[in-house]
């Protein structure tokens, strides 16, 4: 099922609660909260803290991506704030088996994300018990970037895989999605679309959040 997930890294993080407010009105499904740590992306977005005061304020369950290395750091934390889904990199764990484990046993859904290079016969043997798998969709660490055509490849690959095997898994896309790249990667297979730039720069919320649900 198609669902929007705002990206609150192009809220105005001066007016965070309002803007969480009035994308749930919009009828956001989800948020999507980037964590990035300077190290595995060259770019510092927000942390923990931040994190708990948006699961105080939210209604909607949060979707935690988190562009670092040693993911594994988090896991506790985001499990006692009742967060509902949380994605690392391939490329930042020598153990994402372990990891996916850890996170479905704490609770919640686990997803993987891969970078624009990075192929899907690479977690081959994860997507047997992945929730959700992360196409980006344009270079981890900044919003507002020009989606990567050749990453909707991977979408139709495991829309197929998942049909064919029977998988359960749902594939999100992140990364430079707008009204014109939702409409490629929903025909491609996927299911949850996250969207910043586009979503917060639109004029009426509500009328784009719905767009892009069609
Ligand atoms: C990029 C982040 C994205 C970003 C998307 O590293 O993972 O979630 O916020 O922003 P837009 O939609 O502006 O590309
Ligand atoms: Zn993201």
């Amino acid at each position: 099922m198609t669902k929007v997930l705002p990206s609150l890294l192009a809220s105005d993080f001066t007016r965070l609660g309002h803007d969480i407010e009035k994308m749930e009105a919009a009828g956001a499904d989800i948020f999507h909260l980037d964590i990035m740590d300077g190290q595995f992306v060259p770019n510092i977005s927000y942390g923990m803290p931040v994190v708990e005061a948006i699961s105080r304020t939210a209604s909607i369950p949060l979707d935690v991506h988190l562009m670092t290395l040693d993911p594994e750091q988090f896991i506790d934390a985001l499990a006692a704030l009742g967060i509902d889904m949380v994605s690392f990199h391939i490329e930042a764990t020598n153990h994402p088996h372990r990891l996916m484990q850890r996170i479905q046993q704490s609770g919640m859904k686990a997803g993987i994300a891969l970078n624009p290079h990075t192929p899907v016969a690479h977690i081959q043997h994860l997507l047997a018990e992945i929730d959700f798998i992360l196409i980006m969709t344009v270079n981890p660490g900044f919003g507002g970037q020009k989606f990567i055509d050749t990453c909707v490849d991977k979408v139709r690959t495991l829309d197929a895989l998942r049909a064919e095997k029977g998988y359960g898994y749902e594939i999100e896309v992140d990364g430079g999605i707008n009204q014109e790249t939702a409409e490629i990667c929903r025909e491609a297979g996927a299911d949850l679309f996250v969207s910043g730039s586009h979503l917060f720069k639109s004029e009426d919320w509500q009328e784009a959040v719905r767009e892009m649900k069609q």
